[in-house]
């Protein structure tokens, strides 16, 4: 038989209060900037300028709205699943009450690349950051995994990248709103120093930067279907997916929300809304300002793209080039918190539900955390960030991202077969169009991913279910309580 989670007992749940429980402290600007604070990092200030150079061109804004539109359709069947079920978990929890218990845990397993490994990957990219402001004062062996090596010199441990993961374990342990207090700083810092690259960089927009729009036909280096042209504007899309990566992780903080039913789909859609018109004005100036070709260029603007852009063509603005790489600090921060905050909650639902130990789901007795979740996380996620290269795990947090937003599509639509007179404070518009779509293209972008990641994925999935059949089953509260 198939065991899922009853929608009225969830509920019971989440509006259980005292000890034991999470404090409702966030209202809808926290959530809002929440959903920023993990959505503004790499994928903008890094991939715009990968997806321009490698298969968009110019096109590189049409990339940043196809790969929106596929986050819409998922973000709007999130927000009907936060508003009607506001739980800790996030796409684990509805899939648990939608496609039964094992799904679900397949789904928390995934959610665990996008969170842990989201989080490990962004403090990689950090400490290089962190190492270019400083004048690459930091020595090789001290900053990089073992696995990495530059003339002759051996990476041994990663200790930026573990230091930064420390820090914010630290605030989150301390409490939710404490670590809203913080990303909300951040987010401002961010949101600021990206306003400014936009309105001082507009006049320095050269019109024949962004003719032809897309790469042309034969444009040496740009064979194959997805790196010229209209298919150039999709490849470029599954590039710039992971800039919104992030938007679903504000569902896994519903239990803390003061009013999720009108909060959560403000909070989900607000973030995503507010990031796409940013990410698309953007993408114009970085585009308008210095030509697509010189992004693929390794001498020019392949890497450190944006710093490139200012240094080179807007002259007077050098020490927006500094407030760029503090914004790009201060943005993979709040990734950084954000992912931890989801991948804690999201241990901790799968706890209180049997399916991992208790300890995931024991909660500081002053600060209502899940403090051992936070530490065991830090542990976990460390080794990675220190000791792992952040090539791989980029993409592997892609896949998690992609599989938990098709799952919690398809969700929406079984939900509403099922159970069509449950209470929906937020509707899905046109169901079951917009989670087939939503499938479609998200489902999509699994398929385009590189044949490694999914090899690796394929495998940490067998991993899961190994775990599912020889501790989970046997520990699930639902299925005990049936016997
Ligand atoms: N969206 C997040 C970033 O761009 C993961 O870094």
């Amino acid at each position: 038989m198939k065991y899922t989670k009853s929608i009225e007992n969830l509920l019971k749940e989440a509006n259980a209060t005292g000890e034991g429980s999470l404090k409702r402290t966030l209202g809808s600007w926290n959530l809002i900037a929440l959903g920023i604070g993990a959505i503004i990092g790499a994928g903008l200030f890094v991939r715009t300028a990968a997806a321009a150079g490698e298969a968009a061109g110019a096109a590189v804004t049409l990339s940043f709205i196809v790969a929106a539109v596929g986050c819409a359709f998922a973000g709007l069947c999130y927000a009907e699943f936060a508003a009607m079920i506001p739980i800790a978990g996030s796409a684990y929890t509805y899939a648990y009450t939608t496609m039964g218990e094992l799904i679900a845990w397949i789904i928390g397993w995934a959610l665990i690349m996008e969170y842990a490994l989201g989080a490990a990957t962004v403090s990689i990219a950090w400490s290089e950051y962190l190492n270019k402001l400083l004048g690459g004062a930091i020595p090789y062996q001290w900053s990089h995994s073992p696995f990495e090596s530059l003339n002759g010199v051996s990476g041994f441990i990663n200790l930026p990248a573990l230091v930064i993961l420390l820090v914010l374990t630290m605030v989150l342990i301390r409490g939710t709103q404490e670590s809203a207090k913080l990303n909300g700083i951040i987010v401002f810092i961010k949101v600021a120093i990206v306003l400014l690259f936009i309105v001082l960089g507009w006049q320095f927009i050269k019109p024949e930067n962004h003719t032809p729009f897309m790469i042309p036909e034969g444009t040496p280096g740009h064979e194959g279907f997805f790196k010229w042209g209209w298919g150039g504007v999709l490849g470029g899309a599954a590039i710039v997916f992971f800039a919104f990566i992030g938007f679903d992780a504000v569902s896994t903080a519903a239990q803390e929300a003061k009013n999720p039913k009108r909060d959560m789909p403000i909070g989900i859609l607000g973030s995503l809304v507010i990031c796409t018109i940013l990410y698309i004005l953007f993408s114009h100036v970085l585009t308008g300002v210095a030509n697509w070709s010189e992004f693929a260029d390794p001498a020019k603007g392949k890497e450190a793209s944006v710093a490139y852009v200012i240094s080179t063509y807007m002259s007077g603005y050098s020490w927006l080039a500094t407030g760029v790489t503090i914004a790009i600090l201060a943005g993979f921060s709040s990734v950084i918190l954000v992912m931890l905050l989801g991948q804690s909650r999201v241990f901790y639902t799968m706890s209180k539900d049997g399916l991992l130990p208790k300890v995931f789901s024991e909660l500081h007795p002053k600060y209502s955390t899940p403090h051992k979740s936070n530490m065991i996380l830090f542990i976990l996620v460390g080794l990675f960030a220190a000791f792992v290269p952040g090539s791989v795990a980029g993409d592997l947090t892609s896949f998690g991202t992609l599989l938990a937003f098709v799952l919690v599509s398809a969700g929406i639509w079984i939900l509403r077969v099922k159970s069509p007179d449950l209470e929906r404070p937020f509707r899905t518009p046109l169901v079951p169009l917009v989670p087939i779509l939503g499938i479609i293209i998200c489902g999509g972008m699994i398929v385009a991913l590189d044949y490694t990641t999914l090899k690796v994925a394929a495998l940490w999935m067998v991993l899961g279910i190994i775990i599912y059949y020889t501790y989970s089953k046997n520990h699930s509260k639902i299925r005990n309580s049936e016997k």
